[in-house]
């Protein structure tokens, strides 16, 4: 009897019971882990959003900046840009995360924001070589527990590419600058195109916004050859945009999705944990992620 009680109890993960993780079926999470477990670490890799899924939602009570919202800064822009990035932020945002539009009827507007604020940016002339200090002296956060994560991923050898819609630059001298910038890193983002002058002039390539991830990756797919082989994915993300990161891996075999719900939690909840394997309620670390990987690794 014992014997099968401690078969029976050996699938429960007890940090899974902490009142901020919320899952529609459990015990599927386990199982997921479970066999993710049995594959091994060379069957693994990691798609994660960045802005609000590595970073910090909020600390100390305050909100902290996306990657977007650290470049609104005195040193890169003048007075009225920064009126300007602030309105359109207050303008769109609520409609990025309104739990009753569709996505449909989001589009449009993402669209709208993402472009206006990257054309401000580049009417801004904002250089290159004052990047690093303004991510320095702004207040944005890699979340609790950041380090064991990164470095368990690159410790062995899983692929952790950062699929972001936030400034591809920026996200760069965040990691950089919190030393976790390992070999394992695979980067999707906006990045900025510099004059020879080292002054903006462009965005390169498509525009990814929070609900075009989808596009996006299966545009990137080849570039993605090197993921090919690993069927298991952990995807983490904060919005419900997020969920589509994984939608180029060919021959996925288990897939297992954990979203932040930083924001609107009650509004949210219930679409959220319709929609990720795991719900994380006002969590600002990255404790679940890294029990998860240390049943897996
Ligand atoms: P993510 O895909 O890395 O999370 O980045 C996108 C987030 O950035 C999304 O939640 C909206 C946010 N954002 C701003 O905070 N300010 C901006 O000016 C823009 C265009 C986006
Ligand atoms: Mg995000």
């Amino acid at each position: 009897v014992l014997a099968i009680w401690h078969q029976l109890t050996k699938t429960e993960i007890t940090e899974l019971t902490k009142g901020s993780v919320m899952m529609r079926e459990r015990s599927r999470v386990e199982d997921t882990i479970y066999a993710m477990q049995k594959a091994g670490p060379g069957s693994l890799q990691v798609i994660s959003d960045f802005d609000m899924t590595l970073t910090r939602f909020a600390h100390k009570g305050k909100r902290l900046p996306t990657t977007h919202n650290i470049l609104n800064n005195r040193l890169l822009i003048n007075e009225d840009s920064t009126k300007k990035m602030k309105e359109l932020l207050n303008t769109y945002y609520p409609i990025e995360i309104d739990p009753s539009l569709s996505l449909a009827e989001k589009l449009p507007y993402m669209v709208t924001w993402w472009t206006e604020v990257h054309e401000l940016l580049i009417q801004q002339r904002i250089r290159k070589d004052m990047l690093a200090r303004v991510v320095r002296e702004s207040s944005a956060m890699l979340r609790e527990g950041y380090r064991v994560f990164f470095d368990c991923l690159a410790e062995h050898r899983v692929p952790l590419l950062i699929f972001s819609a936030g400034v591809g630059d920026v996200l760069e001298e965040v990691i950089r600058q919190n030393d976790v910038f390992h070999p394992n890193l695979h980067i999707i983002s906006n990045y900025m195109d510099f004059d020879h002058t080292g002054v903006l002039q462009a965005f390169k390539g498509q525009l990814i916004h929070s609900y075009n991830k989808r596009d996006v990756t299966l545009s990137h797919a080849t570039a993605l050859r090197e993921l090919h082989g690993r069927p298991n994915v952990l995807l983490l993300g904060d919005s419900l945009g997020d969920l589509n990161m994984a939608d180029g891996v060919s021959e996925a075999q288990n897939i297992l999705t954990v979203g932040f719900l930083n924001d609107q939690v009650e509004e949210r909840k219930e679409s959220y944990i319709n929609s990720f394997d795991i719900v994380l309620l006002k969590d600002e670390t990255m404790d679940i992620p890294n029990v998860i990987l240390r049943h897996i690794v």
